[in-house]
């Protein structure tokens, strides 16, 4: 096995290695060595991938499409994308200059911020958050400005908003996860409404991060930044949560064209194409699978009802999750701020993986993310052990 050579002890890129792993994939493998235990740790669908979307990969694969794709994608998958924004947004973007294709959502996070971001710019992250943010944005050399949320139900108003741009100085953009990893908060019309006014006022770049858009629950809608600052709004989403499909990698982003022609080029730079096989699936969810995402709500919204009663039956709080697949859940007393020591102590004594909160940045101190994205039997048992470790704490 080679090892580095000692003159080479320098050679690496700086921003790189001072970027720590994922704290959140750390824990779970961390507990992921527990005899038995049940992982809620992990924003991964148990649900398989519909048998349709399957098939069509696999007839593009017998097709012999094995050749480089259109550097933004497949003509044929830009203009589903299109039509898809069309029919659930009410949005307007051209498949041939306005959409690209991207490897995942995180792809499409990463062609975003190399190609809006330069060092020492500032980009708001309403918080807690889905921490790979924070790494992405540093390699760019930009600062993330961490606003916490907790205060206001883990939503970012336009009044915090503005007091933030006020105290930093020049900001360059936001980035809104919505709806929200880890709070399964859902922004209302209302809400970003007025987010996009302040957005407007004060001259910054949007990105929104809609990739669990599909999944909302109850009375609650999606709406996106897109409908009232299409002009400064890149949308961002993708298959992987609401089809099931986090492996297949198949996310696209959506904005002017004057952004979206540096963003492609980024994305040609990175990853030169998408996978064929990959977007021929994707083709076939978005033109024929739109009953697809509906099914997996039910599942979700009935787990959601299920896990919520419970946790709050014991005494956890929480800002009424609305969609994702996250419940972002406040400790029990005795525990204080103490979420890692929580969730160490339920992983070890009750055998239930739940994500310490302050691994999601500011304002998650002090709470869980239990992801229901797993089956009725294990959220039963969880349900189960994590009332016994709760009810022998008192
Ligand atoms: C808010 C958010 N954005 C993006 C992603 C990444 O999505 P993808 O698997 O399509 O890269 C995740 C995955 O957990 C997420 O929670």
């Amino acid at each position: 096995m080679p090892h580095l050579a000692l003159e080479l002890n320098n050679c690496l890129n700086k921003r790189v290695s001072e970027l720590g792993p994922s704290k959140i994939r750390a824990f779970d493998q961390k507990v992921s060595s527990i005899p038995g235990i049940i992982k809620l740790t992990i924003g991964e669908p148990d649900l398989n991938t519909p048998d349709h979307i399957k098939q069509a990969a696999v007839d593009d694969i017998l097709a012999n499409d094995s050749h480089y794709a259109p550097q933004s994608g497949k003509t044929e998958l830009r203009q589903a994308v299109s039509s898809y924004l069309k029919r659930s947004l009410d949005l307007e973007y051209d498949p041939d200059k306005e959409i690209c294709i991207s490897v995942g959502a995180t792809g499409a996070l990463n062609d975003v911020f190399m190609s809006i971001l330069n060092p020492g710019d500032k980009i708001i992250v309403p918080t807690p958050v889905w921490a790979l943010y924070f790494q992405l944005i540093k390699i760019t050399g930009a600062i993330p400005i961490q606003v916490d949320t907790s205060k206001d139900g883990f939503i970012l108003t336009s009044q915090h908003l503005q007091r933030v741009i006020d105290e930093q100085g020049p900001v360059k953009a936001i980035i809104l996860t919505d709806p929200s990893n880890p709070t399964g908060r859902v922004y209302s019309k209302q809400q970003l409404h007025d987010l996009a006014q302040v957005i407007k006022e004060n001259n910054l770049i949007s990105i929104s991060d809609e990739i669990y858009g599909e999944l909302v629950y109850g009375s609650n809608k999606h709406h996106s930044l897109s409908q009232f600052i299409p002009d400064r709004n890149i949308l961002i989403s993708g298959l992987s949560k609401a089809y099931a499909m986090t492996g297949w990698r198949l996310g696209y982003i959506a904005g002017p064209s004057e952004i979206m022609k540096n963003i492609i080029k980024m994305n040609a730079f990175l990853v030169t194409s998408v996978t064929d096989n990959v977007q021929a699936a994707a083709i076939e969810a978005l033109n024929n699978g739109s009953n697809d995402p509906l099914e997996a709500r039910k599942v979700y919204e009935d787990r959601l009802q299920f896990m919520k009663a419970g946790l709050e039956k014991i005494g956890f709080e929480m800002s009424t999750p609305q969609g994702a697949f996250y419940i972002f859940a406040k400790i029990p007393d005795q525990f204080g701020n103490d979420d890692e020591k929580f969730a160490n102590e339920l992983a070890f004594h009750a055998r239930v993986g739940v994500t310490p909160g302050r691994y999601f940045g500011e304002g998650g101190q002090g709470y869980v993310r239990l992801s229901y994205a797993s089956s009725k039997e294990n959220l039963k048992e969880s349900l189960r052990r994590i009332t016994n470790f709760v009810e022998n704490l008192n």
